[in-house]
């Protein structure tokens, strides 16, 4: 599996990663054709999810010649609020050499595209169990609000709406900080291994 991204001229994106054979019509159509690509659309439903592609960033995944997982975001100043993730292939067993974990692929992939676009937080909204995946990846709960059910719904019951935040900065930070203490760590080690040596050293010169 390979991420990539629709050309795009006002962020920064390494060349490498960015499809110019592949149009947002070309993804709209992708998701057309695939069905349940948004799986059982508690949360987003693949109609919103061709929507969101008009405007904003988009990355997307391939296997061989196959998409199989689209991202959607847009960028306000700092923050980056992804609108849609949607993955055509789940229920894998987890672990297993055919997970694909497409999903986490492609939040990874955001979250990265943030750090170098100096952004400092990912905001997003979801619906349902899913905030738990995002919880995975470092979000954390903000708000949390009980939608009432559709009137022509009558089988469901209300949802959850997550209003989920990823700090960018923060995590950063403490990555940095960590090789920083890491760096210093191995000076100290460095200086008391020498001063090890040149204790053993003296003392066998008496
Ligand atoms: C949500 C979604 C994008 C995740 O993609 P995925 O490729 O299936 O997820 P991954 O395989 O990377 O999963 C990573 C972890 O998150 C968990 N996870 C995935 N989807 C989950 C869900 N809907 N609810 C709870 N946990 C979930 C996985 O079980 C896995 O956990 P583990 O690390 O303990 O094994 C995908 O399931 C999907 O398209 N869902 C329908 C659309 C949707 O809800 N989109 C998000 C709202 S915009």
């Amino acid at each position: 599996m390979t991420i990539f991204y629709v050309p795009t001229k006002s962020h920064i994106i390494p060349n490498k990663k960015t499809n110019h054979g592949v149009t947002i019509n070309m993804l709209q159509r992708t998701i057309d054709k695939t069905p349940h690509f948004c799986g059982n659309e508690e949360s987003i439903e693949a109609v919103d999810l061709k929507y969101y592609l008009q405007d904003g960033v988009t990355i997307f995944s391939k296997t061989n010649d196959t998409i199989n997982g689209i991202l959607n975001f847009n960028v306000n100043v700092h923050k980056m609020m992804i609108k849609g993730l949607c993955v055509s292939v789940r229920n894998k067993r987890k672990g297993s050499p055919s997970d694909p974990r497409i999903g986490s692929s492609l939040l990874r992939e955001a979250k990265r595209f943030a750090k170098r676009n100096n952004l400092s937080e990912i905001h997003l909204t979801c619906y349902g169990d899913v905030f738990q995946f995002y919880e995975k990846h470092g979000f954390i709960v903000q708000r949390k609000s009980a939608l009432s059910v559709d009137s022509d719904d009558s089988f469901g019951s209300p949802k959850q709406s997550y209003f989920m935040v990823h700090q960018v900065s923060q995590s950063a930070l403490s990555h940095s900080f960590s090789k920083k203490n890491s760096a210093a760590k191995r000076v100290t080690k460095f200086f008391k291994k020498k001063l090890g040596h040149n204790k053993t050293s003296k003392s066998s010169k008496r």
